[in-house]
This record gives C-alpha cells, sequence and structure tokens, in this order.
C-alpha cells in the first residue's frame, strides 16, 4: 500500500500540533511539525516579532515538500503546518499523486481559538495577530474541514475515523435518488462513504447533513472533498455515481480517475445514454478501472426500499459490484432479487432506456383509456378507478395501474379531483426519445412506443393545441364498448408495447453483441420497477421457452381470440374525440405484423419509378430488377 502524508492545517492557536500528535499516534504513524523547517533566518526574524513575507517563506514551504517526498517512499505521515494561502499548499503538494496526500483543515470562531490561547499557559497572542491569521486563511479548495469546537479526542477520532479505508462502498451525489439508494446501502449495514459537492450558498454539507438527518446513515462517512472520499474507501474501490447523466459524469470521472487504482469499480446509477457508457468504459479501461453502467428504476421508493437493478459491463466488474448491487434490489414475487448482470458493454443503461420507453407506452395506454372512459362514456374519476382496480386485481395488475387509482382518488382542498387541476402538458427528460432513435438506428418498430413519446411532444404544443380547438369542432360519433372489450385492448396494447421492447432489445444484443438473457431481464423488470406488473412475470415465464412473445401459444390463442372484441372496442374509440395514438399504433402494429402480404409493393415500385432504386419480385426470389415504368 502506498504511503499517505496527511497534512493538518490551520490558523494559529487552533490546536494543529495538538491535533496532529494524537492522530499520528492513533494512525501508527509519524508526527512531524511544519515549524521544524524553518530556516535559522526565518526563526530569528518571528522571534523579533516580524511577520513573515512570501519570500521567507518560499524555502521553508519547499524543504518541507522536500521532505515529504523523502519519507512518503518509506512511511506515512502527520504534518502540522499553518498553510494559511492556497499558494502555500500548492507548493507542499506539488508533482505529488493526489490519492496520497490528505487536507485536513482545523477550522473555529475567531472567540472561541482566542480564549483558547487565554487559557494556555505561557501562551499570549495578541488578539491583533490572530486576527491577522484569519484575514490571511483562504478557504481551502479540497481537504476535510473538521470544527475544533469540541474535545481534542472527537476531533482527532472523526478525522481518523474519516481517513481511514473502511468502506465498502461510495455513493457520489446525494439528490434525492442519491441520498436513499445510500440510505438502502447502508441499511444493510454495509459500511459506507457519502460525496457530494461542495457549492457555495446552493450545496454546502450535504453529505454531513444527510448523515445527520437520517438514522441509517448516522454511521456512514460524509465527504465534501474527493480525495478523502476516495481514500475511505477499502480497495479495490466501489463508487456509485448518482449525479446526472451527461457532462456532469464527464466532469466526475475527469477528477476521479487520478484518484483511483487499477481494479476500482465506477458504477453509473443514472439514465445515462448507453453509448456514452460504452465511451466511457473503453476511457476508463485503459487506466484499468472497471465502469459499470447500471440502469436503476423505482423511483424515489424504489431507491429506498428496493430497486430494480440492470448492470452492464464487464463480468469482472460486476462480480466486484454484485454482492452490494443485489442487496439493495428489491425481490419479485417469485423471490429472487431484481438484479442479475445483463451484458457487456452499455447494455445495461440500453435496457434501461427500452424500460423507459415502455413506461412511456404502458402510461400513455392508461391515459388514453382513462380519457375515453371520463369523457366519452362520462365516468367519474372514483367511477374509473373502480374499473381500474378490478383490472388491477386481476391480470391487469401493474404498479403504474395501482399509482393511477390513487391519483384519480385523490382530492384537491376544494374536494374535487386534483387531477383536474393538473396541467395537461407532458415533459419528459429523454430516454423515450432515446429508445426511438436507437429503435430507428437498429430498424426495429417500436410504434406504440414512439407514439407515446410524440403524443407527450403534442400534450406540450398546449398554446396551438388551443389555438386549434377554438376552430375544429369536429361531430364525433364515439361509441361506448362494453368493458371486457376495452380490457382486451387495453391488455393487447400492452402486449403489442411489451413485444417492441423485447424485441429492440434482441436486436441491439445481437448488433453489439451484449449476449443480453431476456429470461433473466423480465424477471428484473417484474420488481421494483416502474413497467412491474403481472404481464412482465408471465413474460418471463414464456421467455424460457420462447424468445418471441407472439409465437408463445397461451399469448397468440389470446390475441387470436380476443382480436374480435379488441377490434370492436377499437372502432368505437377511434370515432370518438379523443386521441388515442398509443392505442391505435398496438393494434396496427399488430395488424401489420400478422399480415402477410403488406401494401410496401406500392412502396417498392414508386421508389423504383422515381429513383431507379430497383425491387425484387415475389416469383423470381435474390434477383434484382429495374423497370421503366412510364
Ligand atoms: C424509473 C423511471 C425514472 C424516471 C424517468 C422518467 O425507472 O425509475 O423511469 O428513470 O422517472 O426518467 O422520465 P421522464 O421524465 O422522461 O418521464
Amino acid at each position: 500500500m502506498k504511503h499517505q502524508v496527511v497534512i493538518i492545517t490551520g490558523v494559529a492557536g487552533i490546536g494543529k500540533s495538538s491535533v496532529a500528535r494524537l492522530l499520528a499516534q492513533k494512525l501508527g504513524c509519524s508526527y512531524y511539525d511544519g515549524d521544524d523547517f524553518h530556516p535559522q533566518a526565518n526563526v530569528e526574524k518571528m522571534q523579533r516579532g516580524t511577520a513573515l513575507k512570501d519570500e521567507d517563506r518560499a524555502p521553508w514551504l519547499q524543504s518541507i515538500h522536500n521532505f515529504i517526498v523523502a519519507r512518503l517512499p518509506l512511511e506515512s505521515l502527520v504534518l502540522a503546518c499553518s498553510a494559511l494561502k492556497q499558494k502555500y499548499r500548492d507548493v507542499l503538494e506539488q508533482g505529488l499523486p493526489a490519492a496520497q496526500v490528505q487536507w485536513v483543515h482545523l477550522q473555529g470562531d475567531f472567540d472561541l481559538v482566542y480564549n483558547r490561547i487565554l487559557q494556555r499557559a505561557g501562551h499570549f497572542m495578541p488578539p491583533e495577530l490572530l486576527q491577522s491569521q484569519y484575514d490571511a486563511y483562504e478557504a481551502s479548495r479540497s481537504g476535510l474541514k473538521i470544527d475544533v469546537n469540541q474535545p481534542l479526542i472527537s476531533v482527532v477520532e472523526q478525522i481518523a475515523h474519516l481517513l481511514e479505508a473502511q468502506s465498502e462502498m461510495g455513493v457520489l451525489g446525494l439528490g434525492v435518488m442519491g441520498t436513499n439508494l445510500a440510505r438502502n446501502i447502508a441499511d444493510k449495514g454495509i459500511a459506507l462513504s457519502v460525496f457530494n459537492r461542495h457549492v457555495e450558498g446552493a450545496e454546502e454539507n450535504v453529505a454531513l447533513k444527510a448523515t445527520q438527518k437520517y438514522p441509517e446513515l448516522a454511521p456512514a462517512r460524509p465527504y465534501d472533498d474527493l480525495r478523502t472520499f476516495v481514500a475511505s474507501l477499502q480497495k479495490p474501490r466501489k463508487i456509485l455515481l448518482m449525479i446526472n447523466a451527461g457532462p456532469a459524469i464527464d466532469e466526475v470521472l475527469r477528477q476521479l480517475t487520478p484518484l483511483l487504482s487499477e481494479g476500482d469499480v465506477v458504477i453509473d446509477g443514472g439514465n445515462s445514454h448507453y453509448r456514452d457508457t460504452g465511451r466511457r468504459m473503453d476511457d476508463l479501461s485503459r487506466h484499468r478501472i472497471h465502469y459499470l453502467g447500471a440502469g436503476v428504476s423505482g423511483g424515489e421508493e424504489g431507491a429506498l426500499l428496493g430497486p430494480a437493478i440492470m448492470p452492464g459491463g464487464s463480468a469482472e466488474a460486476y462480480a466486484l459490484a454484485a454482492p452490494v448491487l443485489t442487496r439493495i434490489a428489491a425481490v419479485n414475487a417469485a423471490g429472487e432479487r431484481c438484479c442479475a448482470y445483463i451484458g457487456a458493454g452499455g447494455s445495461g443503461h440500453f435496457v434501461k432506456m427500452v424500460h423507459n420507453g415502455i413506461e412511456y407506452a404502458e402510461m400513455q395506454l392508461i391515459a388514453e383509456t382513462y380519457a375515453h372512459l371520463r369523457w366519452e362514456q362520462g365516468l367519474s374519476p372514483e367511477g374509473i378507478a373502480e374499473i381500474f382496480a378490478e383490472w388491477n386485481a386481476g391480470s391487469e395488475q401493474s404498479y403504474l395501474l395501482e399509482i393511477t387509482i390513487v391519483v384519480l382518488l385523490k382530492k384537491d382542498t376544494d374536494g374535487l379531483p386534483l387531477l383536474d387541476k393538473v396541467s395537461d402538458a407532458a415533459a419528459n427528460k429523454g430516454t423515450g426519445g432515446w429508445t426511438s432513435i436507437a429503435a430507428c438506428d437498429l430498424g426495429v418498430p417500436i410504434p406504440s412506443i414512439t407514439a407515446a413519446l410524440f403524443a407527450r411532444y403534442q400534450s406540450a404544443l398546449k398554446t396551438l393545441r388551443t389555438e386549434y380547438a377554438a376552430q375544429f369542432q369536429p361531430e364525433t360519433a364515439g361509441r361506448k364498448p362494453a368493458l371486457d372489450d376495452l380490457k382486451n385492448l387495453y391488455r393487447f396494447c400492452r402486449l403489442m408495447n411489451h413485444h417492441q421492447g423485447f424485441r429492440l432489445i434482441r436486436a441491439a444484443s445481437e448488433a453489439y453483441q451484449w449476449d443480453i438473457g431476456l429470461e433473466a431481464l423480465a424477471g428484473i423488470w417484474s420488481g421494483g420497477c416502474i413497467i412491474r406488473s403481472r404481464l412482465l412475470a408471465d413474460i418471463r415465464a414464456h421467455l424460457a421457452h420462447q424468445p418471441d412473445i407472439l409465437l408463445v401459444p397461451s399469448v397468440a390463442g389470446f390475441l387470436a381470440g380476443h382480436y374480435t372484441s379488441v377490434a370492436r372496442a377499437y372502432q368505437m374509440l377511434a370515432g370518438g374525440r379523443e386521441a388515442i395514438p398509443c392505442i391505435s399504433a398496438g393494434l396496427e402494429y399488430f395488424k401489420y405484423m400478422t399480415q402477410e402480404e403488406s401494401s410496401a409493393s406500392v412502396l417498392q415500385a414508386q421508389r423504383d419509378y422515381f429513383g431507379a432504386h430497383t425491387y425484387q419480385r415475389k416469383d423470381r426470389p435474390g434477383e434484382v430488377f429495374h423497370t421503366n415504368w412510364i
């Protein structure tokens, strides 16, 4: 193991030497006092009461630095040194590997330090001199900041606790998801370090406050200094990044990489794009650092109580992270943990992205069914909740249907349905769009997912919709399908949605050689995540025998046996005023996919007509034709 130097800084009289001496004892290493390195000229100057200038300090700081460089190959050391300014600290650590230098900044109010000095026998410092130290002090960019307003022994214990490499796992980024995952991890008795960046006036002492607020996090080590956070982790280190997808991840990796060692694992638990994850994996592999792209689903509550986790990357990296990840994951109805190795590269984030695409369509199907029942059939939210509750109690059970029932029953303070006051312009964070683009890249049709995405885009065009609505008031011939037909239509469209999602994953797995196990994935998705449902548990059972759910005899039997009922309901909804883009996409997908002859002959002929793009003939397969159509 590489040796380390711990440098204790702070104003005169704050207790650097006492803290450093005791800390060295506790850590079992040598203690050195920076003051012992002053050249004779400086000592004489100070004895005369003359303040040192920067040019006086230069040789002093350099000789401390040289000393550290000489000792580090031999031993770890604790050094007390005022180093009030950043430029002094820069001299001390110049060229040293970041992971070998730990800064500890002792901090305390002026009055506290002054009173302590007064109480010390034989030690007197005029207030002006102490004030000048406070004036000269520059806040540190990195390092532990320790409040000395506690007994000396507590200060030392706190520093030792924070410096010791004892945590099994680190969570970096304490937003809602990060905090809840950290609480989940700590709750399992896993020794944990938590880190959140310091942003003046916006994110201050976030990690510390989290450990004070949540009892499960009380034993966790809190940091806002990356270096000490990293140093607090057992090797190989495991760090779970819970930060916003995008450039923020690259920035954190830029800072983190030099602090890590070969064999460490960084796990990105956010909704990162799978291509970014693949790129980061390659970048870090050059440093022999593992990178896992782990899709995490289940929202805030899932993160706390058990999410579904979809880790992708090298099997070796997964083996290192698995003991923690599997322990914090949800358990599905079959009693299995909702976490399993997905496959190589960015596959973990790819399947999480598709999960979100399926989520978009699942949500949209419920919304369209609700809108029909509410505005075409004139049912109340309570009445619709009752219907959904019946569906949810049987084959259509799902988390999303379950929460919709709660939403429907929620009243505002005036006793009226809160839903009626919720804006009808839907937002999105992009994963539905990524799914659609990925499907286009691979040439895989996912019309239900894309229809759900585009429906959100249309919803957001509120002003335009309002303007058009004033001009168009079409006569509608909406009719009321039997509830059984409507339920069959809903199930039909859900099957189409899942079929599309799984086909997309299969295509990606083949194209990118990820070797994704679909059955295991469906197992993960049957608990913890947002799209968990009885349908997914059924699909999981089917996938054990047949990778294409439309070819599963019981599914095919349902589709064939209920098509008339479904088409009946579909016609009635299609004739109504409420838009049903996702329902219609699902049904049209089914029609197209189950039609041996398609209308695309017309397209091929047109293409050949205007662009000589050539075509193939049904009666002469394998040959290519071009016709002069005029
Ligand atoms: C989950 C969710 C989660 C988040 C989506 C929502 O699985 O826990 O999918 O990842 O809620 O990012 O995305 P939109 O804002 O695009 O709806």
